[in-house]
């Protein structure tokens, strides 16, 4: 059994965690910057950099005390490497590269990406590999078959906006401040889904990927017509994104061999999203997996567990290892239109 001692500071959540390989959280905390950010209706890099900075050491000190464990004991430092906003990134791996230092410790670098993508399999120990993942979250929206550890292969993204950056939008336009999605999904409950008529791009594409960027100018237009109720576009709005990640998620699933369809991800937090997709599943005779809504938003736990499966396949880091804005899963993958290509 080895202990894992892990951090998460890639965006504006400061998080530390205990971790064991046999799928215990010792203890975990989670600090949220919302009442820093709110001001900006979004994230601001620096005033998260800084927040990390102030919060992160604390946060270590109370899981420690927590779970009544001597820094000493644990069997290796896992932080987050990437990918995020880099200052916050640098400062969660560098505060990691201290503690391993003085522990005498090996850190392992952990991708963000991949702490989501594993984070099923620390509270569902039936799920094996390979499966077929939605991952969804503020500044991503992809279909990855997960095939072990370290092993992924990139199927679809989207080519403009990811799928919670979306939900952050539509709760801008409609008044709701961030973060949106949990916002969205509230107001959305108070209304009709069908109310007003939003495009689902790429719907029905014979290519793969999700597109959410049209969705949120027609959001816009909906608004400022002044015609519907800001519940009725919540839930349209809502609908649309789940429309779009089941008819992109069903055409993914039939090109795959894969027998289990996990979605994770801060929008997999999400309900409506949740129960579309196991419905998906169930059609196609696929089993289904989603973490609780605290394991789909950010947290260290998942940092934890990614940590604990590199280190149990001998996948530490050195001293050295870089902090990346960057860190595609499937380093292979295709350029899409939209990132930085020409259609
Ligand atoms: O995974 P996450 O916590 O951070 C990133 O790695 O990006 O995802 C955050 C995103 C935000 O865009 C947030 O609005 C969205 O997940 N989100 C939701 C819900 N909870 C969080 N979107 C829809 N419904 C929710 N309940
Ligand atoms: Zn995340």
């Amino acid at each position: 059994m080895a202990l894992i001692l892990a951090l998460e500071s890639s965006c504006d959540d400061s998080a530390a965690a205990l971790v064991t390989s046999d799928r215990q959280i010792l203890a975990q905390a989670v600090v949220g910057q919302n009442e820093a950010h709110r001001p900006f209706g979004g994230v601001v890099p620096e005033i998260a950099a800084r927040a990390h900075v102030e919060i992160l050491p604390g946060l270590v000190r109370q899981v420690l005390a927590e779970a009544n464990v001597a820094a000493g004991e644990v069997d290796a430092i896992a932080a987050t490497a990437g990918p995020g906003l880099i200052g916050g990134v640098m400062v969660g791996l560098m505060a990691g590269k201290g503690l391993a230092l003085a522990l005498g410790k090996p850190l392992v670098a952990v991708n963000h990406l991949e702490g989501h993508a594993l984070s099923p399999r620390l509270v569902d120990p039936g799920l094996d590999f390979p499966y077929l993942l939605l991952l969804a979250s503020g500044g991503h929206c992809q279909l990855l078959e997960v095939r072990g550890v370290g092993d992924y292969r990139r199927l679809a993204t989207t080519i403009d906006d990811a799928a919670g950056e979306a939900f952050d939008k539509a709760a801008k336009l409609l008044g709701l401040g961030y973060p949106g999605g949990p916002a969205v999904e509230a107001l959305a409950a108070q209304g009709d889904a069908g109310a007003v008529p939003l495009p689902r791009p790429l719907l029905g594409s014979p290519e793969p990927h999700f597109s959410f960027a049209g969705l949120k100018a027609a959001v816009q237009r909906a608004k400022a017509s002044g015609e519907h109720a800001d519940a009725d576009i919540a839930a349209s709005f809502q609908q649309a994104v789940v429309d779009c990640f089941v008819d992109r998620t069903a055409r993914a699933l039939r090109a795959s061999a894969a027998p289990t369809l996990v979605v994770a991800g801060g929008v997999a937090a999400n309900r409506v999203v949740r129960t579309a997709l196991a419905d998906l599943a169930a059609r196609e005779g696929r089993g289904f997996s989603v973490p609780p809504g605290w394991l789909c938003t950010d947290n260290a736990a998942m940092i934890g567990w990614a940590g604990a499966e590199r280190f149990a396949a001998g996948l530490t880091d050195p001293l050295g290892a870089a902090a990346r804005a960057r860190w595609p899963l499937d380093e292979g993958a295709e350029k899409v239109r939209g990132a930085g290509v020409k259609a």
